[in-house]
């Protein structure tokens, strides 16, 4: 089944977890500006997921605003794109219990997210975290969304969310009600990997602080780390093929290549043959053109928290509109008493 009889809409969401970093605005909030201005977008904080790892409940709702100011600050638009918080709306954890019900173990059992999370600890975990992929497809489907702006980290969360939707439109007969949700990781920022080691994602949980470039760091910060950043012994390719044995090297030029939108060939054409002493200063230089304005931005939109809570909390009331005759739809389909 095809998406072709569902509207096109847009859904994706960034968990208030710590904070936003290079590979989160390259790999999801740059597109979200983008598509705001082709489709109905909804953009959400995804707190419920965020508690699934300890929280300090002090911590959370101003890392719910921060990602609320990063959205605001990369562009995103509240009189064009939804913002809003997930536990405003009572539609994800309704939905999400019917998937529980949907997902079989053994599909949830091959998430590689939750082993690299839950790490050898397994049974430690909580159970949230053991069940976050099916509420991630709730997410997405309350809403009958059809497009998930997202880094390539996402593209198992995403199998399932189709393999949800396809298994529930099968079990009730009803097919083509949920569409098959895509996921949207076209470009070099899709995968943006640690500056210290160009085999592991950058990523919010890396204790080394010099692994990732923060949405909230100083230009100087993000010269320094970009100086710091591990390389090899050699100078800048001259191909493609050059980079198979070369993380590091391969991993800077996508990140020059998506902050200038610029193809790779033209990157790696116009630093070949040159030292790193050369390429790092060019690539710092552009982040910091790209990343200040934000920053700047991130800053003032934080300074008057109560105009943020006022766009999420009206933000959440319009998606609530959109996911109410949804989920009723859905309980009646199920065959629930009073539907
Ligand atoms: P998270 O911070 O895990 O909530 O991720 C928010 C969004 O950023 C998701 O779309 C992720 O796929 C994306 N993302 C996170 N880390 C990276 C990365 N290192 N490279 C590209 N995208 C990423
Ligand atoms: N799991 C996503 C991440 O860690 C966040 C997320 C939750 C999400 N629900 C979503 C992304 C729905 C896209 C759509 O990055």
């Amino acid at each position: 089944m095809t998406n072709t009889t569902h509207t096109p809409r847009v859904f994706s969401g960034v968990q208030p977890s710590g904070a936003m970093h290079l590979g989160n605005y390259l790999g999801a909030l740059k597109k979200f500006a983008v598509l705001q201005h082709k489709h109905e977008c909804l953009y959400c904080i995804v707190d419920l997921h965020a508690i699934t790892v300890w929280q300090d409940p002090a911590v959370l709702k101003q890392q719910t605003r921060e990602i609320a100011a990063a959205y605001l600050a990369s562009g995103v638009d509240p009189k064009k794109a939804i913002i809003y918080p997930q536990s405003r709306v009572k539609a994800h954890t309704e939905l999400a219990w019917y998937f529980n019900c949907v997902a079989r173990t053994g599909w949830v059992n091959r998430m590689t997210q939750f082993k690299d999370k839950a790490g050898k600890n397994a049974e430690r975990a909580s159970v949230g975290l053991y069940t976050y992929p099916v509420l991630q497809a709730a997410d997405i489907l309350a809403f009958k969304a059809t497009h998930v702006p997202v880094g390539e980290d996402q593209k198992q969360h995403l199998e399932l969310s189709r393999d949800i939707a396809q298994k529930f439109n099968n079990d009730f007969n009803v097919p083509d009600f949920f569409p098959l949700p895509e996921a949207l990781t076209q470009g070099p920022g899709a995968r943006v990997m640690s500056l210290r080691d160009g085999t592991s994602k950058m990523s919010k949980s890396d204790p080394s602080d010099n692994s990732r470039i923060n949405l909230t760091d100083s230009a100087e910060m993000i010269v320094k780390k970009f100086k710091k950043a591990k390389t090899d012994m050699g100078v800048m390719p001259g191909h493609e093929e050059d980079l198979s044995q070369r993380p590091e090297v391969d991993n800077l030029i996508s990140i020059y290549s998506a902050l200038s939108e610029e193809s790779r060939e033209t990157v790696i054409g116009r630093f070949e043959g040159k030292g790193f002493g050369e390429f790092k200063p060019a690539l710092a230089d552009l982040a910091v053109d790209k990343l200040a304005p934000i920053t700047t931005l991130m800053s003032r939109y934080l300074a008057d928290s109560e105009e943020i809570d006022r766009i999420l909390l009206a933000g959440a009331d319009k998606a609530a509109q959109i996911a109410e005759p949804i989920i009723a739809d859905v309980r009646k389909t199920i065959g629930f008493l009073g539907t």
